[in-house]
């Protein structure tokens, strides 16, 4: 199983110097943090190998990964991984439900509970464990469309199946990301994402804080913000915990 992981984080750590940044502000000093996540998926410690939940997708989306490893794009190496890791990946559902928010319109995370799921390869319930990355395969249904919301750990997409629009912060201009691309996220920064016709397939890793609140923004049709919190469960998926309107000085600083 170690192999698989290793191939896996070798695979995206050789891909990263050089690909193509879409989806991120010019001024985002992009290259240099990547160096960071490709030195954290060259350092992983491969001999701690837990046991692991097999896990399982249901049907709908088990068909959305087969669709998405078929039309799998970029460097053997890459599609290898994925192809790998999907099967041998402890495969969950993101997002759980949280107690009622209280406000008015659907609940969000409703819409995404079926559309989201996450196979982790390194960190809490990886196949190799580790406390400071997390890695692994981001599955999302078609046509979805993620909030935008924050959280403290950087974050980084790359793409291997699909094509997804990924907005930074909150008047940023939605941009393409497709195989071969990589988004990187800054600590705390709004993001959202929308799924286009076909399942999307990403690898991802975050580094730096990995617990914390995760915050989803919503505006009610009066033009005023709100957020949700939402925090790691043991089991590594997220339920939701708080409510609240978006403090002023912190709607300032978006
Ligand atoms: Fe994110």
């Amino acid at each position: 199983m170690s192999n698989v992981v290793r191939s896996f984080a070798d695979a995206l750590a050789l891909a990263l110097p050089t690909a193509p940044t879409p989806t991120n502000p010019a001024n985002d000093n992009v290259r240099r943090r990547l160096e960071d996540f490709r030195s954290a998926l060259t350092t992983v410690d491969h001999t701690v190998t837990p046991a692991v939940d097999p896990g399982s997708l249901p049907a709908e989306a088990q068909a959305w990964l087969q669709s998405a490893i078929d039309g799998a794009q970029g460097t053997p190496g890459i599609v290898t991984a994925a192809r790998n890791a999907a099967t041998a990946g402890s495969w969950y559902q993101i997002y759980e439900s949280g107690p009622a928010s209280g406000h008015s319109g659907p609940e969000p995370h409703e819409v995404l509970t079926g559309g989201m799921f996450a196979a982790q390869m390194i960190g809490f319930r990886g196949l190799v464990t580790s406390d400071t990355l997390l890695a692994g395969l981001f599955l999302l249904g078609p046509g979805l469309h993620y909030p935008l919301h924050q959280h403290p750990a950087t974050e980084i997409y790359f793409g291997v199946s699909g094509e997804i629009c990924i907005q930074h912060g909150l008047d940023g201009e939605p941009q393409a990301l497709g195989p071969g691309d990589v988004s990187l996220t800054p600590s705390n920064r709004l993001h959202a994402l929308t799924v286009g016709t076909s399942p999307v397939l990403l690898l991802y890793c975050w580094l730096g804080e990995l617990g914390g609140r995760q915050w989803w923004w919503r505006q009610d049709s009066d033009g005023h913000w709100y957020r949700d919190a939402y925090e790691r469960t043991a089991r590594a998926s997220w339920e939701r915990t708080a409510s609240e309107a978006v403090p002023a000085d912190v709607l300032a600083r978006h």
